[in-house]
């Protein structure tokens, strides 16, 4: 069993969780950055997990593309999705406007993992707008590690 892990991150919270789900996941596990690589092909995989972060309710453009270009092989593969967002009020919202229908009807697991804020990573603009959407002014961790190992169990099971 192969597993391929596509993410898009902008400050590495998403990675982070791939980077913990490819350690849980059986078989062989492939990583790959939308950003900074070119994307491998998921046809060479039994099962492709997907997943991105969310800014201003959007997950990043790489994650799209990546699902558009490949949505006739991703039909017939085991899929996991999760994103990275830290407002848990709108994870159903966000996770159904992140990926295609086709791809979430697919899907055998779709997780809102949480996520972290880090100030010294955001740019001035994104700090002001955290201080004044979340109210929060200072670093924050709310990975899930429930969640995570939730796609894990979904994933493993098949
Ligand atoms: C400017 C800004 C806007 C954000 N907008 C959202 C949002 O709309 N929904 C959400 O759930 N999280 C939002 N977040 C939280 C990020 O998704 C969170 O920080 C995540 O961990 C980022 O992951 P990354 O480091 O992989 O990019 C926002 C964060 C910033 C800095």
């Amino acid at each position: 069993m192969s597993t391929l892990i596509v993410y898009s991150t902008k400050y590495g919270c998403a990675q982070k969780c791939a980077q913990m789900l490819s350690e849980k996941l059986n078989g062989k596990v492939d990583l790959c950055n939308l950003k900074t690589s070119k994307a491998l092909d998921p046809a060479a995989y039994d099962k492709v997990v997907i997943g991105g972060s969310i800014y201003i309710g959007k997950v990043q453009k790489e994650v799209s593309r990546f699902c558009s270009d490949n949505r006739s092989i991703l039909k017939d593969k085991t899929i996991g999705l999760f994103i990275c967002g830290m407002f848990k009020d709108q994870a159903e919202k966000e996770l159904k406007d992140s990926f295609p229908l086709e791809i979430l009807n697919n899907a055998v697991a779709k997780e809102f993992l949480g996520g972290e804020f880090v100030f010294k990573k955001m740019n001035p603009v994104e700090r002001l707008m955290v201080k004044r959407i979340a109210k929060v002014d200072k670093d924050l961790t709310d990975i899930s590690e429930e969640n995570i190992n939730r796609i894990v169990q979904s994933m493993n099971n098949i």
